[in-house]
């Protein structure tokens, strides 16, 4: 499917929803195994193993991991709120009373194979001598949370962080292994992140946010994700001027008005280059795909709220429109940052289809006290911890032993 029948099929999908958005996310599984990592994993004999025998069909073409369900798993959680302390308060659900445990007991099964499950012994040998950066937003700190804390049954590491606090350390010294949070949940350099001062932000769309550009070159992986935070007010610049803007602060003036998905592509071609051309970063890059939040019964700002206990079938949802408009950008740019001059190994990291249907993994009201007033009254956009995120744990492990060949 090119991009302009998809464009189509997402036009007509604005008028036949649910069903043709249904259909849409059916083909998603198609279009992936074009283009997704199984093919381009395929690995060939190289020149000095002709004389070694061909390795069996299964093993030439992997399975793909992030097409599936969620099946029964009555041995988790792995971690609780009292063996962890490495959870933030806004997704420490157990701790605020969340009633119910079911969404606790699920794993994640690909189609065509299993999925091993998360085995921090084994995860931290793997990363001996390596060192790991987490790039986005709170929704990347919530997956490395989710890490330490997995790997809390086995190790704990020394924490800082730069005085801004745009950057965290984690080491872990003893296993020669580093973990790295850099706080840009625009991915380029914006202006004015501090909500208090009021929004909108300034977005320099085609401007390297250096904070994380500069620093990677010091890592072995990196897993970069962006979400939420480009459905905010915001005024878009590119070529150093002002270009248009989002939800324009200035109803009456010239500016041209632009869409979230404008923003988000840019920022990941901008994020893209950046990789592809910072010196010394021969890391592997981790493209941590959209995921999709669950609001139901009115919008976040508006009484909607995540209530369900159990995960979705995957007949029983499909992603929203500007979900799949965010997940499509990803996977294209993702697709053509491979092919670059000089590309840098782009991996895809799929948690879009798997996080759809488990709108029973959220804080909901159980990220905060009870009357506490906040922005965002019911969360239904991180995940508990512990919780279904942890589960990107097991991707993550198996992603990376693929990667370095491990059996
Ligand atoms: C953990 O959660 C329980 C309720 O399930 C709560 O009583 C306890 O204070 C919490 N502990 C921490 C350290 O958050
Ligand atoms: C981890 O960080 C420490 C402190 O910055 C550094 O000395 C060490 O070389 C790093 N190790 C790896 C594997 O990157
Ligand atoms: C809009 O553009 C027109 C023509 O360029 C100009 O005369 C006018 O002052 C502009 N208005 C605002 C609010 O910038
Ligand atoms: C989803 O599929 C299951 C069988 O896999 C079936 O029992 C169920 O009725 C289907 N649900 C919907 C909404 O189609």
């Amino acid at each position: 499917m090119n991009p302009f029948e998809k464009s189509q099929m997402r036009k007509k999908s604005r008028k036949l929803a649910p069903i043709a958005a249904l259909a849409l996310l059916l083909t998603i599984p198609l279009y992936l195994s074009f283009i997704g990592d199984s093919s381009s994993r395929q690995t060939f004999p190289s020149h000095d193993s002709t004389t070694a025998p061909c390795p069996p069909a299964a093993e030439l073409q992997q399975c793909d991991l992030f097409s599936g369900e969620w099946v029964p798993n009555p041995d988790g959680p792995y971690y609780t709120n009292e063996t962890c302390d490495a959870i933030q308060e806004h997704q420490n659900c157990m701790k605020f009373g969340r009633p119910d445990t079911g969404y606790l007991k699920w794993r994640w099964k690909p189609d065509a194979c299993e999925l091993p499950l998360f085995e921090p012994d084994r995860f931290l040998e793997l990363m001996r001598g390596k060192s790991l950066a987490f790039v986005g937003d709170s929704v990347a700190r919530n997956h490395m949370q989710s890490l330490i804390c997995l790997l809390s049954k086995v190790a704990h590491p020394v924490e800082w962080s730069d005085p801004s606090g745009k950057q965290i350390w984690y080491q872990y010294k003893e296993h020669e292994f580093n973990i790295s949070i850099f706080w840009t949940p625009f991915l380029v350099k914006t202006g004015i992140l501090d909500p208090s001062l009021g929004c909108p932000f300034d977005l320099y769309l085609d401007e390297f946010d250096d904070t994380w550009s500069n620093q990677i070159a010091n890592f072995h992986y990196v897993i970069i994700s962006a979400g939420s935070w480009f459905f905010r007010p915001s005024y878009f610049h590119l070529h150093h001027h002002l270009h248009g803007c989002l939800y324009c602060p200035v109803p009456d003036s010239n500016i041209t008005h632009l869409t979230p998905a404008f923003a988000y592509r840019r920022a990941f071609q901008t994020a893209f280059r950046a990789i592809n051309s910072v010196a010394g970063y021969n890391g592997v890059t981790f493209v941590r795909t959209f995921a999709p939040s669950h609001f139901e019964g009115g919008a976040w700002d508006q009484g909607g709220n995540c209530l369900r206990t159990r995960p979705f079938m995957r007949n029983e949802t499909a992603l929203e429109e500007s979900a799949l408009e965010f997940y499509t950008i990803q996977v294209e740019e993702l697709r053509i940052a491979r092919t670059l001059n000089g590309g840098r190994r782009f991996v895809l990291f799929d948690t879009t289809k798997p996080m759809l249907l488990r709108p029973d993994g959220h804080p909901s009201i159980y990220g905060h006290l009870p009357g506490v007033k906040l922005v965002m009254p019911n969360d239904c956009v991180h995940w508990c911890l512990p919780g279904p995120i942890d589960a990107w744990s097991d991707f993550l492990q198996e992603l990376l032993r693929r990667e370095i060949g491990d059996k």
